[in-house]
């Protein structure tokens, strides 16, 4: 079974995936938070940049994702991204957020398949890498992934991951499965699940209900317990000492990364990992009101001194 780390923006970017790696050991593919192409002629440039910087991702198995609906600006990031030694690169056809989704990007390129379909035959013909998309079923309505599906079918793409919540759901209720299942008997292309993998349950029904899972990509799931992958390969769970430690590199790195504003980017790390204790609610609490370094990790020092761990670690929203 293929095991990847989604990408979700503002968290599961290079220092993320570095220190958990080396925490939790590494998964078989991790996906970059979205990507903006440069402009023709020009480089990833800043924050892009230092996502794909091969010196942030040394040892891992990272795939760029894009979100674009210009193909010329497409094929040619593909292509610097070639230059830096990338072997494949995905396309967002996902992202709920209003403001991608009225520029007609994410999920809202859904809303217009005929400017969909000119596109990816554009770029997959002319890419350079094999290209894969991660898709919501449509905007509005399940009903819509009938056309987007048969479009996709039409593609020669190098995988297919199928989040199967619409645009208007965002990441609120039940992802409906049957929509995977029915993508895994359809494409001529590989094809990966994600959505709402918090434990080994939910792992086993999946792979129960559809035998033919070869690729799922975990992101809240792994958020709230660092150890998700390494269980489902049939290792432990997650220690206290072992959060605790990861906690610390995760802190330093980002302090390192970002000086003052860690403790910003923790407090949004703490959304997921409190659900790591058995009283997640109390260890929001102690997190949520500080501001300094120091109040900070005084706070942290407090959660893993006093609160224990749930019996199982999982996502609650
Ligand atoms: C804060 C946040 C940021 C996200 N950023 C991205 C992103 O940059 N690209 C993307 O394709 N999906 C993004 N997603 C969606 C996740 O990759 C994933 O599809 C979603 O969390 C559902 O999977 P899960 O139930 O395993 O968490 C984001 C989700 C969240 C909550």
């Amino acid at each position: 079974m293929i095991l990847s780390l989604a990408p979700m923006e503002g968290i599961t970017g290079h220092v993320f995936r570095r220190v958990h790696a080396e925490c939790f050991g590494a998964l078989d593919c991790y996906y970059t938070p979205f990507l903006p192409p440069p402009r023709v002629g020009n480089r990833f440039g800043g924050k892009a940049f230092k996502e794909i910087d091969p010196a942030n991702n040394q040892g891992l198995n990272v795939v760029p994702q894009l979100m674009s609906k210009n193909a010329d600006e497409f094929v040619w990031a593909v292509q610097v991204l070639a230059d830096m030694g990338y072997r494949e690169v995905n396309l967002n056809l996902g992202c709920p957020s209003g403001t991608v989704v009225a520029k007609g990007k994410g999920s809202g390129f859904l809303r217009n398949l005929d400017e969909l379909e000119a596109f990816l035959s554009d770029v997959c013909e002319r890419s350079p890498l094999p290209v894969s998309v991660k898709t919501r079923l449509g905007l509005e309505n399940d009903d819509e992934y009938e056309r987007v599906l048969d479009l996709y079918c039409r593609m020669p793409l190098a995988e297919l991951i199928v989040h199967p919540r619409v645009q208007k759901d965002r990441y609120t209720g039940l992802p409906r499965k049957e929509f995977y299942g029915e993508t895994l008997e359809r494409a001529p292309f590989p094809v990966a699940y994600n959505g709402d993998i918090f434990d080994l349950e939910d792992m086993d029904a999946l792979v129960e209900a559809y035998p033919g899972t070869r690729h799922v990509m975990l992101g809240r799931g792994l958020l709230a317990n660092p150890a998700l992958a390494r269980m489902v390969k049939g290792g432990p769970a997650a220690t206290a000492a072992e959060l605790h430690r990861f906690h610390d590199t995760l802190f330093a790195a980002y302090a390192e990364e970002i000086g003052g504003n860690a403790v910003f980017r923790m407090k949004e790390w703490w959304f997921y990992a409190k659900c790591a204790f058995a009283d997640p609610a109390t260890v929001h609490k102690i997190v949520r009101k500080t501001k300094k370094v120091d109040e900070y990790r005084a706070a942290v020092e407090r959660v893993f001194r006093e609160q224990p761990l749930a019996p199982t670690a999982r996502f609650h929203g």
